[in-house]
């Protein structure tokens, strides 16, 4: 059978992202993104997301049909993240994506932004194995997720209790003076440092303390001390080192929950996903505790790591794919949406 062809959009938070995709294979994959006027703000403002998403929803989606070469009418559906994200941002996705599927006489399929973080591996590295492991760590989000079924059923077995692993990233950056989004910055500044040159704390690693969630908060705080303390005796602060220092603890956090969770369910594939999945230092780490563990790592590109429309599209093609049944016309936007 011909696999499905499927356009999918994004807009849960400051990408209007939009995707072609075929079966597993990724035709285009258009982004314009509203990070620039979120920066002076230091975070992404809603109203000024949900306002850039209505300008560029229609070209975005123009220019990823055109540059996939596809007219409209050779679709076989519309998938769209219909949640978790922000309320009004989602909302313009989902009212495109049900215009342009209700226009072409196509299904629209709203699916789960966690779960099509995870999907879009197939994009890169074929099919995902069932059960997957997945660590999802973005500015929004930080989950252990288990997915025997992409499609279905994907289990949360632990998240953050306060800030996203993202959110942590950023705001050292803000402390450091070193702009939005600041895990980039960070990430390149780490190379010059020594990550064993101050002991920050790993939070939640304690023996009675949950095995699969994240804590951030502890780790920001003390990091904010520790400058601030140098700043107050007139020190220069090492910045290089301090970047480097909590970068080690955040990835060694993250993978040794990620690779503990694989060990007690019995899953030998890790997937690690969304905008922190492009932090090096996050890869490299995992890459040696996965081989030391013997769990096949998967990491897609960084470009498909952050939020973007052809994961949506992946999902919406595996879902048709598998012949699950599309979403109604009264498909909600749901920024709390479960997986
Ligand atoms: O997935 P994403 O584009 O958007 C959502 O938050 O959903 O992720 C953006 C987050 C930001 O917090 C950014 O600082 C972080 O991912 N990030 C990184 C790196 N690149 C982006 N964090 C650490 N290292 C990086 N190289
Ligand atoms: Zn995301």
């Amino acid at each position: 059978a011909d696999e499905p062809l499927v356009l999918g959009i994004e807009t849960s938070c400051d990408e209007t992202g939009v995707g072609v995709v075929r079966g597993h294979t990724l035709l285009a994959d258009s982004v314009a993104s509203s990070v620039d006027e979120h920066a002076r703000f230091g975070g992404v403002v809603p109203e000024i997301a949900s306002r850039a998403h209505l300008e560029a929803i229609v070209p975005t989606i123009e220019r990823a049909l055109e540059r996939a070469g596809v007219a409209p009418a050779d679709l076989d559906g519309v998938a769209v993240t219909a949640g978790p994200g922000l309320a009004g941002a989602l909302l313009v996705g989902v009212s495109a994506a049900k215009a342009y599927a209700a226009a072409l006489g196509k299904p629209v399929y709203g699916v789960n932004h966690l779960a099509s973080h995870i999907c879009v591996d197939q994009l890169e590295h074929g099919p995902l194995p069932e059960p997957t492991m997945a660590l999802l760590v973005s500015g929004g989000h930080s989950s252990l997720l288990l997915a025997p079924d992409i499609t279905t059923d994907v289990r949360p077995l632990g998240a953050t209790i306060d800030d996203a692993a993202g959110e942590a990233f950023d705001k050292i950056a803000r402390l450091l003076h070193l702009g939005f989004p600041g895990g980039p910055v960070i990430d390149r500044l780490a190379r010059e440092g020594d990550p064993d040159a101050i002991a920050f704390p790993r939070g939640l690693t304690g023996p009675r303390d949950a095995p699969y969630d994240f804590s951030f908060s502890g780790l920001k705080t003390a990091v904010a001390r520790w400058v601030e303390a140098r700043r107050a005796a007139g020190e220069e602060v090492p910045i290089a080192d301090v970047a480097a220092s909590f970068q080690e603890a955040v990835t060694d956090v993250l993978t040794r929950k990620a690779i503990r969770a694989c060990r007690d369910e019995g899953v030998d594939h890790l997937m690690i996903g969304g905008g922190v999945a492009a932090n090096s230092r996050l890869r490299a780490m995992a890459e040696e505790r996965c081989a030391a563990a013997g769990i096949t790592l998967r990491v897609p590109r960084p470009g498909l790591c952050t939020d973007n429309g052809a994961m949506v599209a992946a999902l919406g093609a595996e879902m048709m794919t598998r012949g699950r049944a599309p979403s109604g016309w009264d498909l909600p936007a749901d920024s709390s949406l479960p997986v």
